[in-house]
């Protein structure tokens, strides 16, 4: 009884500690700062790759003496409880004010436990389910001495050239900011104090989707407007939803490089959106304003990034080298470094780590929490709820999935049916490779009766195919085949883009190859990235597309295939039919000379369709629904009132099904032009057989705002279509005037 007064009393005590004002956190920081010299400070700027699991060139294999000495208050790309326990023992007992050291890690979608990459986990359109990801990624990453991630990924991209498009939420921005919103809330939670939670950091400020022709890092320009109306809005979003840091992007925008950018860091991040928290830069990004052609030096480098705000250096180590000497010859002024320091320790008093600086390395809670049964559980369910079927057609009177769960011989082929890394995807962190459960493994699991083989065939990069002998051999003896094909984990991500994307390697002459057997094929596309399968989309009757699902992707693939789940992801991101299409996407301009098959000058292409090969929201269900009475409660909607908009969805297929209802509209003249669709809202509704449901929107002329051609940011009184349908074409329309 004593004991547990005792302990519940140290609660209470460590609980008001924690639960600090704002007040009294600035006091601690301020009396703290008094006491501490420049290179103390300097040091609290600074942040370096332990050596561990490195991310980037590395600059500095000192980083330790770096610590001990007050140079380096700051470390990522350490992990695990007893090993971060260790470092932190350093700063708290060597250091000569005992500051603790701040660990941050990219838990992107997952840290052991592995979810979808995000690309595939925005197909969910499901924003509980995203949030419950970036819960759960910090749950496990907290308990093993991590107190920041790297994440959300928010950049907007609308090529799929770009490898890291795979960890962004794709081309819209409205759905892009719900989703930046979500996470920044899963991983913050509803207090950082709570030793579950990490610091978000929304990257990368801003526009690196942007890069032309998709090369990475590459050159990013374009005008004002489509900064902020298509790629500004998800940072926003983040910030809005409390997100604790942000990281400057590698590249420049309209000449000038992010982390140097004033109008980014200063007049949109801290003026614009009141930012409070504290900006970090990418890997090395300070230095490379010099070869960019911004900076002289790496002094001159800091001295921009410092004076346009940027308060912590990755990996550079130039504020380390160059900041005390800029601050003797008065480039730099120290209360704009005490700034900068005060915003970092703030965040190191709200998480609790001056009170007790091993709070997140907890053993026994690391043990606990990572793979528990709740995050493979949700693993597999984040897993289902991402895989967007394209294609599944009748074929002798019957579709083929989901399959026939008697069938008695079933060939699995290609390089990604039972590879565990591959289907963790980009940026798995520290992911177990070997908890991984393949589709192979999965599928022998749920069908224990039937004869399931896999054969590799080729590899998903190089030109052999001494593999194709065997997996024809395979094929031949099966009922049904399942391709499983696409992109290996390094295919996509940081410094991968692609300039051609089809199958890589020889996949595409293994999948026709097979073909030729006349079988019936499944094909599961495992990728990273949107790719050109038009030849699938012709020759084949069923098409899965499965991304890269982390752990368990087995699983999930296997309960669409056989219909224990069916199907409900939406694509977030057009689907080109080739290369030369790139950029496509739905919210496009109309032209002067908008698509007229009969007129030659109009705008399109001459050997290839206007149309892409699968539009944006698009995705197959294992049923059918239909959507009518189309019904607005007003044609006019004057000044700040609303119209209500009703839909009735009805599920005219045999199964049970969760469909994704989507709202866009079409202003028809503004004071500048308008794409012919903008998402404004969506719901997501499960429906039995033959059951309907009336889905009910409201529009007010906070959705109808943009900048308009003087950059004020408002609705203009006119004509609007509005469009509902569960992809971006398939809609019912109706028009409605705006009046204010
Ligand atoms: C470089 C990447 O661009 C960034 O996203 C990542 O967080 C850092 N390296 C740290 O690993």
């Amino acid at each position: 009884m004593k004991q547990t007064i005792g302990i519940l009393l140290s609660l209470l005590l460590v609980g008001t500690s924690w639960s600090q004002t704002e007040g009294e956190i600035n006091k601690k920081v301020a009396s703290l700062i008094s006491r501490m010299t420049l290179e103390e400070k300097i040091g609290q700027l600074t942040l370096y790759t332990s050596g561990w699991d490195q991310t980037g060139p590395t600059l500095r294999s000192e980083y330790m003496e770096d610590v001990r000495s007050g140079r380096c208050g700051n470390l990522f790309n350490a992990h695990t409880a007893e090993y971060n326990r260790g470092l932190q023992k350093v700063a708290v007992e060597e250091t000569r004010l005992g500051i603790p050291l701040l660990f941050g890690y990219d838990v992107i979608h997952g840290y052991k436990t592995i979810f979808p990459i995000p690309l595939a986990e925005a197909c969910s359109w499901d924003m509980n389910l995203i949030e419950k990801s970036a819960r759960l990624a910090a749950k496990e990453a907290a308990a093993a001495g991590l107190h920041w991630t790297f994440n959300p990924m928010v950049d907007i991209s609308r090529d799929p050239r770009w490898g890291r498009i795979a960890e962004g939420a794709g081309e819209d921005p409205y759905l892009g900011g719900l989703i930046a919103a979500a996470k920044v809330k899963g991983h913050q939670g509803e207090e950082l104090s709570d030793p579950s939670t990490l610091l978000a950091c929304v990257k990368h400020f801003a526009a690196y989707g942007g890069a032309q022709a998709g090369r990475d890092y590459h050159t990013v320009d374009m005008s004002d407007r489509v900064l902020r109306e298509t790629y500004l809005p998800p940072y926003k979003a983040a910030i809005d939803a409390g997100a604790a840091t942000v990281m400057t992007a590698f590249n420049e925008v309209d000449g000038v490089p992010a982390t140097g950018s004033k109008y980014l860091m200063e007049d949109i991040l801290r003026k614009e959106w009141d930012f409070d928290g504290f900006i970090v830069t990418d890997y090395t990004a300070i230095n490379e304003m010099v070869p960019h052609g911004y900076a002289l030096d790496n002094q001159h480098a800091a001295e921009l990034a410092i004076n346009v705000g940027v308060d912590m250096d990755m990996q550079g180590a130039v504020y380390q080298n160059h900041l005390e000497k800029l601050v003797l010859e008065g480039k730099v002024s120290e209360d704009d470094i005490n700034a900068s320091v005060s915003r970092i320790l703030k965040y190191k008093y709200k998480l609790g780590l001056f009170d007790d600086p091993y709070r997140y390395s907890d053993a026994e809670r690391e043990k606990e929490v990572v793979f528990s049964k709740e995050m493979m559980d949700h693993s597999l369910e984040a897993g289902r709820k991402s895989i967007v079927l394209l294609k599944n057609i009748s074929v002798n009177g019957k579709k083929l999935l989901p399959i026939d769960p008697t069938t008695k011989n079933i060939a699995i082929i290609g390089p990604l049916g039972n590879n565990k890394e591959d289907q963790l995807g980009t940026w798995h962190a520290s992911g177990d490779v070997n908890k991984a459960i393949t589709l192979f493994e999965a599928l022998k699991t749920a069908l224990p009766n039937a004869n399931i083989s896999y054969t590799e065939g080729c590899k998903t990069s190089g030109a052999d195919q001494s593999g194709f002998k065997d997996a024809l051999e395979a094929a031949r003896k099966a009922d049904i085949i399942i391709m499983a094909i696409g992109e290996d984990y390094r295919q996509s991500g940081e410094a991968a883009s692609r300039s051609e994307l089809g199958l890589p390697g020889k996949q595409q002459a293994l999948l026709e190859a097979i073909h030729q057997l006349n079988k019936p094929i499944v094909s599961v596309v495992m990728a990273g990235r949107p790719l050109t399968i038009g030849w699938m989309e012709d020759n084949l009757s069923a098409i899965v597309y499965a991304w890269h699902l982390g752990t368990m992707a087995g699983p999930a693939i296997a309960d669409v295939l056989l219909g224990a789940y069916n199907p409900s992801g939406k694509l977030v991101i057009t689907f080109p039919r080739n290369v030369g299409q790139i950029p496509i996407y739905y919210s496009m301009k109309n032209t002067g000379r908008p698509f007229d098959a009969n007129n030659k000058y109009t705008s399109k292409y001459l050997d290839v369709e206007n149309t892409p090969l699968y539009p944006f929201g698009y995705g197959l269900s294992y049923t059918d629904f239909e959507y009518s009475n189309l019904r607005m409660s007003n044609k006019t909607l004057n000044g700040d009132g609303s119209i209500n908009v009703n839909i009735q969805v009805k599920n005219t297929g045999a199964l049970k099904g969760v469909e994704t209802i989507q709202l866009y509209t079409q202003d028809l003249v503004g004071s500048v032009t308008r794409p012919v669709k903008e998402l404004k809202d969506f719901r997501q509704i499960e429906l039995s057989p033959g059951e309907s449901k009336v889905v009910s929107f409201t529009i007010t002329s906070d959705d109808l705002r943009f900048h308009t051609q003087n950059m004020e940011y408002k609705a203009e009184p006119g004509k609007f279509t509005l469009y509902i349908g569960g992809n971006s074409v398939d809609v019912l329309s109706a028009d409605f005037e705006y009046k204010n």
